[in-house]
């Protein structure tokens, strides 16, 4: 178990597209365990693999709100098999887009169908922000931000305020 070093836009890893996994052995659970505690490390609800430039077809995902009780859920090899066109609208935000939000459009339900932790074969029904996360971090997987469904003035403005915070953070 070990916390990773989160990966911040921009950086080409990020827009890589992720490879699937062949069989679910001992080094992704390690790595899903890594993801986990990354993921509790810096508050959030939801890391793909990539984020920590695994470039594997890899989410970690806990919408528990209580922090007591954990819920983690892992998806290998994720597809979407079907989704409404119903849409909803969550504000968003994204451990690789340090500190920017904002509203974006999603299907509200969809089926994913997914490896488990252990390999086995998973069909989840999900909708609300369950439907939402894991929409966006399958989108890590093919190489796509939320800021990527932006305008191109507020998307512009976003990559702006991420390289001052880069070009000010010292890395130790
Ligand atoms: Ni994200």
């Amino acid at each position: 178990m070990a916390v990773k070093t989160i990966l911040t836009e921009p950086n080409k890893l990020l827009r890589q597209v992720s490879k699937p996994v062949e069989k679910v052995t001992k080094n992704e659970q390690i790595l899903m365990d890594d993801m986990l505690d990354t993921m509790y490390a810096a508050n959030g609800i939801g890391l793909a693999a990539i984020q920590i430039g695994v470039p594997k077809r890899i989410i970690v995902m806990d919408l528990s709100k209580d922090p007591k009780k954990k819920e983690p859920r892992y998806f290998v090899n994720p597809v979407i098999k079907n989704k409404n066109l119903e849409k909803a609208t969550y504000e968003e935000g994204c451990l690789s887009v340090p500190n920017q939000f904002a509203e974006i459009d999603r299907p509200k339900q969809c089926d994913v169908e997914y490896l488990d932790y252990n390999g086995k074969k998973q069909l989840l029904k999900a909708d609300g922000l369950l439907a939402t996360c894991i929409q966006h971090e399958m989108d890590h997987l093919e190489g796509i931000l939320f800021i990527d469904y932006l305008s191109k003035l507020k998307r512009s403005m976003i990559a702006k305020k991420l390289s001052k915070l880069k070009s000010n953070t010292a890395i130790l």
